[in-house]
Protein backbone atom coordinates (compact mmCIF):
# COMPACT_ATOMS: atom_id res chain seq x y z
CA UNK A 1 0.00 0.00 0.00
CA UNK A 2 1.46 3.85 -0.53
CA UNK A 3 2.23 5.42 2.31
CA UNK A 4 -0.20 7.40 4.13
CA UNK A 5 0.58 11.51 2.59
CA UNK A 6 -0.85 13.93 5.00
CA UNK A 7 0.02 17.41 4.92
CA UNK A 8 -1.40 20.39 6.55
CA UNK A 9 -1.31 24.09 5.99
CA UNK A 10 1.21 26.07 5.88
CA UNK A 11 1.50 29.09 8.58
CA UNK A 12 1.90 32.78 7.68
CA UNK A 13 5.38 33.79 9.38
CA UNK A 14 4.65 37.26 10.20
CA UNK A 15 3.51 36.22 13.46
CA UNK A 16 4.28 33.50 16.17
CA UNK A 17 1.77 30.32 16.39
CA UNK A 18 -1.36 30.95 18.16
CA UNK A 19 -3.64 27.71 19.74
CA UNK A 20 -5.46 27.82 16.58
CA UNK A 21 -2.04 27.23 14.19
CA UNK A 22 -1.32 24.51 17.08
CA UNK A 23 -4.44 22.67 16.89
CA UNK A 24 -4.19 22.03 13.20
CA UNK A 25 -0.51 20.55 13.41
CA UNK A 26 -1.50 18.47 16.77
CA UNK A 27 -4.55 17.04 14.46
CA UNK A 28 -2.65 15.91 11.41
CA UNK A 29 -0.02 14.25 13.91
CA UNK A 30 -2.41 12.36 15.75
CA UNK A 31 -3.60 11.35 12.37
CA UNK A 32 0.22 10.89 11.19
CA UNK A 33 0.95 8.39 14.20
CA UNK A 34 -2.79 7.05 14.60
CA UNK A 35 -1.73 5.53 11.02
CA UNK A 36 1.69 4.23 11.53
CA UNK A 37 -0.14 2.57 14.49
CA UNK A 38 -2.35 0.79 12.35
CA UNK A 39 0.51 0.13 10.18
CA UNK A 40 0.45 2.30 7.47
CA UNK A 41 4.25 3.60 6.20
CA UNK A 42 3.31 7.85 6.46
CA UNK A 43 5.03 11.12 5.59
CA UNK A 44 3.73 13.96 7.67
CA UNK A 45 4.81 17.29 6.19
CA UNK A 46 4.00 20.61 7.52
CA UNK A 47 5.56 24.24 7.10
CA UNK A 48 5.45 27.45 6.88
CA UNK A 49 4.34 29.98 3.72
CA UNK A 50 7.37 32.83 3.92
CA UNK A 51 6.78 34.69 1.03
CA UNK A 52 4.76 37.83 0.43
CA UNK A 53 3.22 41.15 1.38
CA UNK A 54 3.07 41.71 4.89
CA UNK A 55 6.54 39.83 5.50
CA UNK A 56 8.20 42.19 3.14
CA UNK A 57 6.45 45.12 5.40
CA UNK A 58 6.69 44.01 8.77
CA UNK A 59 10.35 43.53 7.65
CA UNK A 60 10.82 47.10 6.20
CA UNK A 61 9.29 48.50 9.50
CA UNK A 62 11.60 46.30 11.88
CA UNK A 63 14.44 47.55 9.46
CA UNK A 64 15.91 43.68 8.68
CA UNK A 65 15.85 41.93 5.34
CA UNK A 66 12.59 40.02 4.81
CA UNK A 67 14.69 36.80 5.29
CA UNK A 68 16.28 37.70 8.20
CA UNK A 69 12.58 38.57 9.45
CA UNK A 70 11.00 34.83 7.90
CA UNK A 71 13.89 33.19 9.82
CA UNK A 72 13.12 34.64 13.14
CA UNK A 73 9.46 33.93 13.02
CA UNK A 74 10.10 30.97 11.45
CA UNK A 75 12.00 29.35 14.72
CA UNK A 76 8.85 30.54 16.93
CA UNK A 77 7.10 27.71 14.82
CA UNK A 78 9.59 25.00 14.90
CA UNK A 79 9.97 25.67 18.77
CA UNK A 80 6.42 25.38 19.59
CA UNK A 81 6.06 22.13 17.12
CA UNK A 82 9.07 20.30 18.93
CA UNK A 83 6.99 21.56 22.19
CA UNK A 84 3.91 19.58 21.00
CA UNK A 85 6.07 16.68 19.89
CA UNK A 86 4.49 17.59 16.39
CA UNK A 87 7.09 14.67 14.76
CA UNK A 88 6.88 15.36 10.99
CA UNK A 89 9.15 13.87 8.49
CA UNK A 90 9.31 17.25 6.02
CA UNK A 91 9.12 20.65 6.47
CA UNK A 92 7.72 23.36 3.70
CA UNK A 93 9.59 26.36 3.80
CA UNK A 94 8.46 28.35 0.82
CA UNK A 95 11.94 30.49 1.05
CA UNK A 96 14.07 26.85 0.35
CA UNK A 97 15.57 27.09 -3.24
CA UNK A 98 13.78 23.58 -4.29
CA UNK A 99 10.83 24.78 -3.68
CA UNK A 100 11.60 28.26 -5.67
CA UNK A 101 13.52 25.75 -8.55
CA UNK A 102 9.61 23.59 -8.81
CA UNK A 103 7.30 26.71 -8.89
CA UNK A 104 9.13 28.15 -11.24
CA UNK A 105 9.39 25.09 -13.19
CA UNK A 106 5.92 24.87 -12.64
CA UNK A 107 4.80 28.38 -13.84
CA UNK A 108 7.15 27.62 -17.18
CA UNK A 109 4.61 24.30 -18.22
CA UNK A 110 1.85 26.23 -17.43
CA UNK A 111 3.08 29.34 -20.03
CA UNK A 112 4.27 26.82 -22.10
CA UNK A 113 0.73 25.45 -22.51
CA UNK A 114 -0.94 28.57 -23.49
CA UNK A 115 -2.62 28.26 -19.31
CA UNK A 116 -1.25 31.74 -18.83
CA UNK A 117 -1.48 35.21 -19.96
CA UNK A 118 -1.14 38.44 -19.59
CA UNK A 119 -3.30 41.52 -18.57
CA UNK A 120 -4.08 45.24 -17.51
CA UNK A 121 -6.71 45.26 -14.64
CA UNK A 122 -7.95 48.68 -13.18
CA UNK A 123 -10.00 48.26 -9.74
CA UNK A 124 -10.03 48.12 -6.14
CA UNK A 125 -7.69 47.05 -4.09
CA UNK A 126 -7.27 45.30 -0.78
CA UNK A 127 -3.86 46.33 0.79
CA UNK A 128 -4.43 43.27 3.63
CA UNK A 129 -5.70 41.04 1.63
CA UNK A 130 -2.96 41.41 -1.01
CA UNK A 131 -6.02 41.11 -4.08
CA UNK A 132 -8.59 42.83 -5.99
CA UNK A 133 -12.27 43.44 -4.70
CA UNK A 134 -15.27 42.68 -7.50
CA UNK A 135 -18.47 43.62 -6.31
CA UNK A 136 -18.93 40.24 -4.55
CA UNK A 137 -16.98 41.90 -2.16
CA UNK A 138 -18.93 44.83 -0.74
CA UNK A 139 -20.63 44.81 2.34
CA UNK A 140 -24.73 45.27 2.00
CA UNK A 141 -23.43 49.31 2.60
CA UNK A 142 -21.85 48.94 -0.79
CA UNK A 143 -18.47 49.51 0.75
CA UNK A 144 -15.73 46.86 1.49
CA UNK A 145 -16.20 45.96 5.11
CA UNK A 146 -13.01 46.61 7.70
CA UNK A 147 -11.92 42.94 6.85
CA UNK A 148 -10.20 44.48 3.76
CA UNK A 149 -8.34 46.82 5.54
CA UNK A 150 -7.38 49.77 3.34
CA UNK A 151 -8.65 49.79 -0.11
CA UNK A 152 -7.06 51.75 -2.97
CA UNK A 153 -7.60 51.88 -6.92
CA UNK A 154 -4.67 50.34 -8.75
CA UNK A 155 -4.32 50.20 -12.27
CA UNK A 156 -1.81 47.06 -13.41
CA UNK A 157 -0.62 44.51 -15.59
CA UNK A 158 -0.41 41.24 -14.26
CA UNK A 159 -0.13 37.36 -15.86
CA UNK A 160 -3.28 35.22 -15.05
CA UNK A 161 -3.87 31.99 -15.14
CA UNK A 162 -6.89 30.15 -16.85
CA UNK A 163 -8.90 29.13 -13.86
CA UNK A 164 -12.15 29.33 -16.04
CA UNK A 165 -10.84 26.76 -18.15
CA UNK A 166 -11.42 24.04 -15.70
CA UNK A 167 -14.11 25.00 -13.66
CA UNK A 168 -16.52 22.49 -15.67
CA UNK A 169 -14.14 19.54 -14.71
CA UNK A 170 -14.02 20.63 -11.45
CA UNK A 171 -17.90 21.02 -10.52
CA UNK A 172 -18.14 17.60 -12.62
CA UNK A 173 -14.99 16.11 -10.28
CA UNK A 174 -16.92 17.35 -6.95
CA UNK A 175 -19.80 15.79 -7.86
CA UNK A 176 -18.72 12.12 -8.55
CA UNK A 177 -16.18 12.61 -5.70
CA UNK A 178 -18.13 12.36 -2.41
CA UNK A 179 -14.88 11.83 -0.51
CA UNK A 180 -13.11 14.57 -1.55
CA UNK A 181 -14.00 16.85 1.14
CA UNK A 182 -14.51 16.13 4.74
CA UNK A 183 -17.20 17.00 6.03
CA UNK A 184 -18.84 16.57 3.02
CA UNK A 185 -21.43 19.13 3.74
CA UNK A 186 -18.35 22.14 2.86
CA UNK A 187 -18.67 20.37 -0.98
CA UNK A 188 -21.62 22.63 -1.54
CA UNK A 189 -19.73 25.68 -0.43
CA UNK A 190 -17.20 24.99 -2.88
CA UNK A 191 -20.02 24.22 -5.72
CA UNK A 192 -21.84 27.74 -4.35
CA UNK A 193 -18.77 29.57 -5.04
CA UNK A 194 -18.62 28.03 -8.47
CA UNK A 195 -22.21 29.43 -9.25
CA UNK A 196 -22.27 32.00 -12.40
CA UNK A 197 -19.40 33.13 -14.35
CA UNK A 198 -16.31 31.77 -13.67
CA UNK A 199 -13.26 34.21 -13.68
CA UNK A 200 -9.21 34.02 -13.97
CA UNK A 201 -7.03 34.15 -11.50
CA UNK A 202 -3.96 37.09 -10.95
CA UNK A 203 -1.02 35.14 -10.31
CA UNK A 204 1.71 37.65 -10.16
CA UNK A 205 2.67 41.21 -8.81
CA UNK A 206 4.62 43.69 -10.31
CA UNK A 207 8.54 43.61 -8.76
CA UNK A 208 8.22 47.39 -7.84
CA UNK A 209 5.00 46.57 -5.46
CA UNK A 210 6.04 43.51 -4.28
CA UNK A 211 9.85 41.70 -4.38
CA UNK A 212 9.58 39.14 -1.85
CA UNK A 213 8.66 36.06 -3.97
CA UNK A 214 9.54 33.94 -6.62
CA UNK A 215 10.44 35.46 -10.01
CA UNK A 216 8.04 34.65 -13.26
CA UNK A 217 10.84 32.72 -14.74
CA UNK A 218 9.30 33.75 -18.31
CA UNK A 219 8.66 37.68 -17.22
CA UNK A 220 10.97 38.58 -14.23
CA UNK A 221 9.52 42.07 -14.04
CA UNK A 222 7.04 40.07 -11.77
CA UNK A 223 6.91 37.61 -8.63
CA UNK A 224 4.29 34.99 -7.99
CA UNK A 225 1.03 35.65 -6.57
CA UNK A 226 1.60 34.23 -2.85
CA UNK A 227 -1.12 31.25 -3.13
CA UNK A 228 0.36 29.82 -6.22
CA UNK A 229 3.72 29.58 -4.36
CA UNK A 230 2.02 28.41 -0.95
CA UNK A 231 0.18 25.39 -2.31
CA UNK A 232 2.27 24.35 -4.57
CA UNK A 233 4.44 23.15 -1.33
CA UNK A 234 2.37 20.31 -1.12
CA UNK A 235 3.73 19.17 -4.41
CA UNK A 236 7.20 20.45 -4.53
CA UNK A 237 8.42 19.24 -1.27
CA UNK A 238 6.68 15.50 -2.01
CA UNK A 239 9.46 15.34 -4.95
CA UNK A 240 7.36 16.26 -7.82
CA UNK A 241 9.95 17.48 -10.76
CA UNK A 242 12.81 16.60 -8.67
CA UNK A 243 14.69 15.60 -11.38
CA UNK A 244 13.89 18.08 -13.62
CA UNK A 245 15.12 20.78 -10.87
CA UNK A 246 18.08 18.93 -9.44
CA UNK A 247 16.48 18.16 -5.92
CA UNK A 248 18.02 16.13 -3.56
CA UNK A 249 16.17 14.63 -0.03
CA UNK A 250 12.72 14.41 -1.25
CA UNK A 251 10.27 11.77 -1.02
CA UNK A 252 9.90 9.88 -4.75
CA UNK A 253 6.60 11.83 -6.02
CA UNK A 254 5.13 8.78 -7.83
CA UNK A 255 5.47 6.80 -4.28
CA UNK A 256 3.39 9.30 -2.38
CA UNK A 257 1.09 11.46 -4.37
CA UNK A 258 -2.09 12.25 -4.27
CA UNK A 259 -1.89 13.42 -0.70
CA UNK A 260 -4.18 11.22 1.53
CA UNK A 261 -5.44 14.05 3.61
CA UNK A 262 -4.53 18.22 3.02
CA UNK A 263 -5.62 19.05 6.66
CA UNK A 264 -6.44 22.65 6.17
CA UNK A 265 -8.91 25.34 8.12
CA UNK A 266 -12.26 26.27 6.88
CA UNK A 267 -11.33 29.79 5.78
CA UNK A 268 -9.20 28.53 3.68
CA UNK A 269 -10.93 25.84 1.57
CA UNK A 270 -12.45 28.21 -0.55
CA UNK A 271 -11.29 29.58 -3.08
CA UNK A 272 -7.49 28.47 -2.32
CA UNK A 273 -7.69 25.11 -2.45
CA UNK A 274 -10.89 23.74 -3.48
CA UNK A 275 -10.48 26.01 -6.57
CA UNK A 276 -7.29 27.35 -7.01
CA UNK A 277 -5.17 24.19 -5.78
CA UNK A 278 -7.41 22.13 -8.42
CA UNK A 279 -7.72 23.96 -11.41
CA UNK A 280 -3.84 24.01 -10.95
CA UNK A 281 -3.32 20.60 -10.86
CA UNK A 282 -5.97 19.62 -13.19
CA UNK A 283 -3.79 22.14 -15.64
CA UNK A 284 -0.65 21.07 -14.46
CA UNK A 285 -2.27 17.64 -16.01
CA UNK A 286 -2.84 15.33 -13.01
CA UNK A 287 -6.01 13.20 -13.59
CA UNK A 288 -8.96 12.54 -11.47
CA UNK A 289 -6.97 8.95 -9.77
CA UNK A 290 -4.20 12.17 -8.57
CA UNK A 291 -6.09 14.89 -6.98
CA UNK A 292 -5.93 15.14 -3.03
CA UNK A 293 -8.55 14.66 -0.35
CA UNK A 294 -9.22 17.68 1.63
CA UNK A 295 -9.62 17.54 5.49
CA UNK A 296 -11.49 21.00 6.25
CA UNK A 297 -11.38 21.66 9.93
CA UNK A 298 -13.07 24.33 12.07
CA UNK A 299 -11.87 27.16 14.34
CA UNK A 300 -10.77 27.04 17.54
CA UNK A 301 -12.71 31.08 18.97
CA UNK A 302 -12.14 32.57 22.61
CA UNK A 303 -15.53 33.67 23.74
CA UNK A 304 -17.16 33.25 20.57
CA UNK A 305 -14.57 35.68 19.29
CA UNK A 306 -12.16 35.39 16.54
CA UNK A 307 -8.48 35.13 17.81
CA UNK A 308 -6.31 37.92 16.61
CA UNK A 309 -3.75 39.86 17.68
CA UNK A 310 -5.28 42.70 17.33
CA UNK A 311 -8.25 41.86 19.56
CA UNK A 312 -5.50 40.79 22.01
CA UNK A 313 -6.44 37.64 22.81
CA UNK A 314 -4.04 35.58 21.35
CA UNK A 315 -2.68 32.43 23.48
CA UNK A 316 0.75 30.87 23.20
CA UNK A 317 0.79 27.21 23.16
CA UNK A 318 4.15 26.91 24.25
CA UNK A 319 3.05 29.17 27.68
CA UNK A 320 -0.36 26.43 27.68
CA UNK A 321 2.15 23.62 27.66
CA UNK A 322 4.40 24.56 30.63
CA UNK A 323 0.79 24.87 32.76
CA UNK A 324 -0.84 21.77 31.51
CA UNK A 325 2.22 19.83 29.88
CA UNK A 326 1.96 19.31 26.15
CA UNK A 327 0.24 15.89 25.85
CA UNK A 328 -2.36 17.53 28.57
CA UNK A 329 -2.68 20.70 25.57
CA UNK A 330 -2.65 17.77 23.27
CA UNK A 331 -5.36 15.90 24.38
CA UNK A 332 -7.36 18.98 24.49
CA UNK A 333 -6.96 20.74 21.47
CA UNK A 334 -8.44 17.21 19.97
CA UNK A 335 -10.92 16.40 22.61
CA UNK A 336 -13.27 19.32 22.80
CA UNK A 337 -14.14 19.59 19.06
CA UNK A 338 -15.30 17.59 16.53
CA UNK A 339 -13.46 17.74 13.23
CA UNK A 340 -14.45 20.31 11.23
CA UNK A 341 -16.69 21.98 13.52
CA UNK A 342 -15.82 25.37 15.95
CA UNK A 343 -15.29 25.24 19.44
CA UNK A 344 -14.39 27.53 22.17
CA UNK A 345 -11.26 27.54 24.16
CA UNK A 346 -11.60 28.52 27.84
CA UNK A 347 -9.52 27.60 30.87
CA UNK A 348 -12.19 26.18 33.04
CA UNK A 349 -13.04 23.78 30.22
CA UNK A 350 -8.76 22.72 29.75
CA UNK A 351 -8.64 22.83 33.22
CA UNK A 352 -11.48 20.42 33.27
CA UNK A 353 -10.11 18.02 31.10
CA UNK A 354 -6.60 18.12 32.33
CA UNK A 355 -7.31 17.89 36.15
CA UNK A 356 -10.61 15.43 35.67
CA UNK A 357 -10.44 13.31 32.72
CA UNK A 358 -6.78 12.70 32.97
CA UNK A 359 -5.52 13.29 36.44
CA UNK A 360 -8.72 12.19 38.26
CA UNK A 361 -9.78 9.43 35.03
CA UNK A 362 -6.79 8.21 33.94
CA UNK A 363 -3.80 9.05 36.11
CA UNK A 364 -5.71 8.21 39.30
CA UNK A 365 -6.85 4.66 37.88
CA UNK A 366 -3.08 3.93 36.85
CA UNK A 367 -1.91 5.64 40.22
CA UNK A 368 -4.51 3.23 42.59
CA UNK A 369 -3.72 0.07 40.36
CA UNK A 370 -0.04 0.38 41.05
CA UNK A 371 -0.48 0.74 44.52
CA UNK A 372 -2.60 -1.94 45.15
CA UNK A 373 -0.66 -4.29 43.12
CA UNK A 374 2.64 -3.46 44.73
CA UNK A 375 1.14 -3.52 48.35
CA UNK A 376 -0.60 -6.70 47.46
CA UNK A 377 1.66 -8.44 45.42
CA UNK A 378 4.82 -6.74 45.30
CA UNK A 379 3.65 -5.70 42.01
CA UNK A 380 3.69 -8.84 40.48
CA UNK A 381 1.05 -10.04 39.09
CA UNK A 382 -1.20 -13.24 37.75
CA UNK A 383 -4.34 -13.75 35.80
CA UNK A 384 -5.02 -16.76 37.49
CA UNK A 385 -7.99 -19.16 36.88
CA UNK A 386 -10.30 -16.68 38.21
CA UNK A 387 -13.13 -15.67 36.19
CA UNK A 388 -16.40 -14.16 36.94
CA UNK A 389 -19.02 -11.37 35.10
CA UNK A 390 -17.46 -8.47 36.45
CA UNK A 391 -13.90 -9.68 34.72
CA UNK A 392 -15.90 -10.99 31.62
CA UNK A 393 -17.07 -7.29 31.56
CA UNK A 394 -14.10 -5.26 31.18
CA UNK A 395 -12.45 -7.23 28.78
CA UNK A 396 -16.00 -6.80 26.93
CA UNK A 397 -15.62 -2.99 27.67
CA UNK A 398 -11.70 -3.01 26.06
CA UNK A 399 -12.90 -5.77 22.98
CA UNK A 400 -15.90 -3.35 21.71
CA UNK A 401 -13.57 0.00 22.28
CA UNK A 402 -10.94 -1.45 20.36
CA UNK A 403 -13.47 -2.34 17.56
CA UNK A 404 -14.65 1.26 17.54
CA UNK A 405 -11.58 2.87 18.28
CA UNK A 406 -10.07 2.77 14.56
CA UNK A 407 -13.41 3.61 12.74
CA UNK A 408 -13.66 6.35 14.55
CA UNK A 409 -10.14 7.48 14.13
CA UNK A 410 -10.22 6.50 10.80
CA UNK A 411 -13.09 8.84 10.29
CA UNK A 412 -11.55 11.43 11.75
CA UNK A 413 -13.85 11.80 14.30
CA UNK A 414 -10.92 11.61 16.88
CA UNK A 415 -12.74 13.13 19.97
CA UNK A 416 -14.70 9.71 19.58
CA UNK A 417 -11.95 7.47 19.30
CA UNK A 418 -10.28 9.16 22.37
CA UNK A 419 -13.98 8.50 23.96
CA UNK A 420 -13.63 5.17 23.29
CA UNK A 421 -10.03 4.45 25.16
CA UNK A 422 -12.03 6.76 28.19
CA UNK A 423 -14.82 4.36 27.50
CA UNK A 424 -12.19 1.55 29.52
CA UNK A 425 -10.98 4.04 32.06
CA UNK A 426 -14.31 4.83 33.38
CA UNK A 427 -15.38 0.63 33.19
CA UNK A 428 -11.93 0.11 35.37
CA UNK A 429 -13.00 2.81 37.96
CA UNK A 430 -16.89 1.41 38.28
CA UNK A 431 -14.76 -1.98 38.03
CA UNK A 432 -12.51 -1.53 41.53
CA UNK A 433 -15.73 0.08 42.93
CA UNK A 434 -17.81 -3.42 42.88
CA UNK A 435 -14.99 -5.68 43.53
CA UNK A 436 -13.08 -3.32 46.18
CA UNK A 437 -9.98 -4.84 45.95
CA UNK A 438 -9.20 -3.50 49.40
CA UNK A 439 -11.54 -5.46 51.02
CA UNK A 440 -10.38 -8.80 49.01
CA UNK A 441 -6.68 -8.17 49.86
CA UNK A 442 -8.08 -8.81 53.83
CA UNK A 443 -9.42 -12.48 52.92
CA UNK A 444 -7.35 -15.10 51.97
CA UNK A 445 -9.76 -17.29 50.47
CA UNK A 446 -10.46 -14.32 48.24
CA UNK A 447 -6.49 -13.94 46.36
CA UNK A 448 -7.55 -16.06 43.08
CA UNK A 449 -10.15 -13.37 42.80
CA UNK A 450 -7.62 -10.30 43.90
CA UNK A 451 -5.02 -11.44 41.19
CA UNK A 452 -7.70 -11.41 38.47
CA UNK A 453 -8.88 -8.60 39.45
CA UNK A 454 -5.14 -6.83 39.64
CA UNK A 455 -4.27 -8.38 36.00
CA UNK A 456 -7.14 -7.00 34.40
CA UNK A 457 -6.76 -3.74 35.75
CA UNK A 458 -3.11 -3.59 34.67
CA UNK A 459 -4.04 -5.61 31.43
CA UNK A 460 -6.26 -2.63 30.07
CA UNK A 461 -4.80 0.34 31.43
CA UNK A 462 -1.63 -1.21 28.93
CA UNK A 463 -4.51 -1.28 26.19
CA UNK A 464 -5.42 2.19 26.77
CA UNK A 465 -2.21 3.29 26.93
CA UNK A 466 -2.00 2.06 23.24
CA UNK A 467 -4.86 3.47 22.04
CA UNK A 468 -3.89 6.84 23.29
CA UNK A 469 -0.33 6.66 22.39
CA UNK A 470 -1.25 8.73 18.52
CA UNK A 471 -2.93 11.87 20.87
CA UNK A 472 -0.75 11.63 24.44
CA UNK A 473 2.66 9.78 22.62
CA UNK A 474 4.83 11.14 26.26
CA UNK A 475 2.31 10.64 28.41
CA UNK A 476 1.42 7.33 27.29
CA UNK A 477 5.40 6.02 27.39
CA UNK A 478 5.36 7.14 30.29
CA UNK A 479 2.18 5.11 31.38
CA UNK A 480 3.88 2.25 29.97
CA UNK A 481 7.02 2.46 31.75
CA UNK A 482 5.41 2.54 35.12
CA UNK A 483 3.51 -0.33 33.84
CA UNK A 484 6.64 -2.56 32.98
CA UNK A 485 5.34 -2.60 29.51
CA UNK A 486 6.93 -0.99 26.48
CA UNK A 487 5.44 -0.62 23.31
CA UNK A 488 7.73 -2.28 20.77
CA UNK A 489 8.71 0.06 17.65
CA UNK A 490 6.57 -2.32 15.79
CA UNK A 491 4.14 -2.82 17.74
CA UNK A 492 0.61 -2.04 15.52
CA UNK A 493 -3.28 -1.81 16.82
CA UNK A 494 -3.58 -5.38 15.07
CA UNK A 495 -1.57 -6.66 18.09
CA UNK A 496 -4.22 -5.83 20.72
CA UNK A 497 -4.95 -8.77 22.24
CA UNK A 498 -6.08 -9.49 25.65
CA UNK A 499 -2.77 -11.09 27.25
CA UNK A 500 -0.11 -8.46 26.23
CA UNK A 501 1.21 -8.47 30.04
CA UNK A 502 2.65 -12.17 31.02
CA UNK A 503 1.63 -14.22 33.65
CA UNK A 504 4.36 -13.10 36.76
CA UNK A 505 4.38 -9.59 34.93
CA UNK A 506 6.43 -7.65 36.99
CA UNK A 507 4.73 -4.04 37.03
CA UNK A 508 6.70 -0.30 38.42
CA UNK A 509 5.49 1.80 40.42
CA UNK A 510 3.87 4.82 39.77
CA UNK A 511 3.82 8.39 39.87
CA UNK A 512 1.49 11.24 38.69
CA UNK A 513 1.42 11.36 35.19
CA UNK A 514 -0.89 14.16 35.20
CA UNK A 515 0.04 16.04 38.53
CA UNK A 516 -3.03 18.43 39.52
CA UNK A 517 -3.04 21.85 38.45
CA UNK A 518 -4.38 24.48 40.90
CA UNK A 519 -5.47 28.02 39.06
CA UNK A 520 -5.37 30.72 41.53
CA UNK A 521 -9.41 32.36 40.96
N1 LIG B 1 -0.41 30.61 4.68
C1 LIG B 1 -1.80 30.33 4.53
C2 LIG B 1 -2.04 28.87 4.15
C3 LIG B 1 -1.32 28.40 2.94
S1 LIG B 1 -1.60 26.70 2.67
C4 LIG B 1 -0.93 26.40 1.18
C5 LIG B 1 -2.54 30.61 5.83
N2 LIG B 1 -1.78 30.74 6.93
S2 LIG B 1 -2.35 31.06 8.39
O1 LIG B 1 -1.18 31.14 9.25
O2 LIG B 1 -3.22 32.19 8.37
O3 LIG B 1 -3.22 29.83 8.81
C6 LIG B 1 -2.65 28.54 8.83
C7 LIG B 1 -3.68 27.50 9.24
O4 LIG B 1 -4.07 27.75 10.59
C8 LIG B 1 -4.95 27.56 8.38
O5 LIG B 1 -5.37 26.26 8.03
C9 LIG B 1 -5.95 28.21 9.30
O6 LIG B 1 -7.27 27.79 9.07
C10 LIG B 1 -5.46 27.70 10.65
N3 LIG B 1 -5.95 28.55 11.72
C11 LIG B 1 -5.66 29.87 11.92
N4 LIG B 1 -6.38 30.28 13.00
C12 LIG B 1 -7.15 29.28 13.48
C13 LIG B 1 -8.00 29.10 14.58
N5 LIG B 1 -8.31 30.07 15.39
N6 LIG B 1 -8.49 27.85 14.80
C14 LIG B 1 -8.15 26.78 14.02
N7 LIG B 1 -7.35 26.91 12.97
C15 LIG B 1 -6.94 28.17 12.60
O7 LIG B 1 -3.75 30.69 5.81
Amino acid sequence: MKPYYITTAIDYTNAAPHIGHAYEKVLADVMARFQRLSGREVYFLTGVDQHGQKVQKSAEKAGVTPQEFVDGITQHFTSAWETLGIKFDGWAATTDNRHKRVVQAMLQKLHDNGQLYKKAHKGHYSVRQEQFLTDKERSSDGNFGPEWGEVIELEEENWYFRLSDHVEWLKGYIRSHPDFIYPPHRANDVLNALEGKATDLCISRPVERLNWGIPLPFDPRFVNYVWFDALTNYISFGGYLADECGNEGLPKFDAIWPADAQVIGKDILVPPHAIYWMTMLHALGFTDEQMPRLIVHGWWNISGAKISKSLGNVIDPKVLAQTFTADGLRFYLVRDIATGYDSDFSEERILMAYNKELGGGLGNLLNRTLKMANNYRQGKISPGSFDDEACQNVRQVVADAEAAYPVRMNGWEIHLGIEEAMKIVTACNAFIDLTQPFKLAKDEAQAARLDAVLYHLAEALTHVSVLLSPVMPRACAEIQKQLGWLQPEAFRLGDLRWGLLADGHQLGQGTPVFPRVEIAA
